[in-house]
């Protein structure tokens, strides 16, 4: 009788246990907002291959704000392009949340970035034909939004940046670090759960990087990922995690004579 019980709980407890692992991989895969598995960027010209990134293991969680720091040439904007779906690995696979993109369609591939990344290009890439706020305004339009309604939450967003009184101005109207401002709001608006960011802070001043800093910061609270690109020494302190990167390779430690 008494072997019995033991033996009941004994397949109990497995049970139990078997149930609270799986749990565990669940909620850790679902933390996980895009991943890198041995993916890696080659580019070839003429007969020379550049090697951009080398094949990269790499996750990103929800909540945090990760900082892509490194020199010149580095690989930092190959590495947030293959995350943010705007070019294919020559190696390996990219997942953002649970899609594995690096197969997808040109077509599906946009989709899903109009759906759930958001990015700031390195040289902002704002429309020249359009206003600031029909910038902001795109991706709603895009995604099928009313004019209207896309123009209310746009003008919102450019409230909170302080650039009402700019809203009618052509990109090449405006300043560096306005352009900025702009292309930030142009990558909120969607609210995406994946926001990078290629030197987000680089033409603002002290007060605008901290304003923008701070709505990251929130929005990485939020169940999003957000990963930066950067120079700027500025953000370290709103870093959950901070990534090297050189030569194509990545560490999770400082790299000598970097930076
Ligand atoms: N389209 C391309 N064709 C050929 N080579 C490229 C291309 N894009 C990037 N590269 C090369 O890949 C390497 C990594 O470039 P990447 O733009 O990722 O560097 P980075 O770290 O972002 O540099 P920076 O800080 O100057 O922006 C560089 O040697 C660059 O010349
Ligand atoms: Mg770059």
């Amino acid at each position: 009788m008494q072997r019995f019980l033991f033996l009941q709980m004994y397949i109990f407890v497995c049970i139990l246990f078997r149930k609270c692992l799986n749990l565990y991989r669940k909620i850790k895969i679902m933390n996980i907002a895009a991943r890198l598995k041995n993916a890696g960027k080659e580019y070839k010209t003429g007969d020379t291959t550049i090697v951009a990134l080398e094949p990269t293991t790499v996750e990103f969680r929800t909540g945090e704000i990760t900082l892509l720091v490194g020199p010149s040439g580095s690989g930092k904007t190959t590495l947030l392009s293959l995350l943010g779906c705007v070019i294919y690995p020559t190696a390996g696979d990219v997942w953002v949340g649970d899609t594995c993109v690096s197969k997808l369609s040109e077509k599906k591939l946009a989709k899903l970035r109009l759906q759930h990344i958001g990015f700031v290009f390195q040289g902002f890439n704002l429309l020249a034909p359009l206003n600031a706020l029909e910038n902001v305004m795109q991706p709603l339009i895009l995604q099928g939004m009313s004019q209207k309604n896309a123009k209310k939450q746009a003008l919102e967003l450019i409230r909170l940046f302080n650039m009402e009184d700019r809203k009618d101005n052509l990109p090449r109207n405006l300043s560096g670090g306005q352009q900025q401002r702009i292309a930030v709001a142009r990558s909120l608006i969607t609210n995406p759960q994946l926001l990078l960011c290629d030197e987000p802070t680089a033409s603002l001043d002290q007060f605008s990087a901290k304003q923008v800093m701070e709505m990251l910061r929130d929005l990485s609270r939020e169940n999003r990922a957000v990963i930066i690109v950067t120079h700027d020494m500025r953000l370290n302190k709103y870093a959950d995690r901070t990534i090297y990167v050189s030569e194509g390779r990545i560490s999770e430690e400082p790299i000598e004579d970097e930076i």
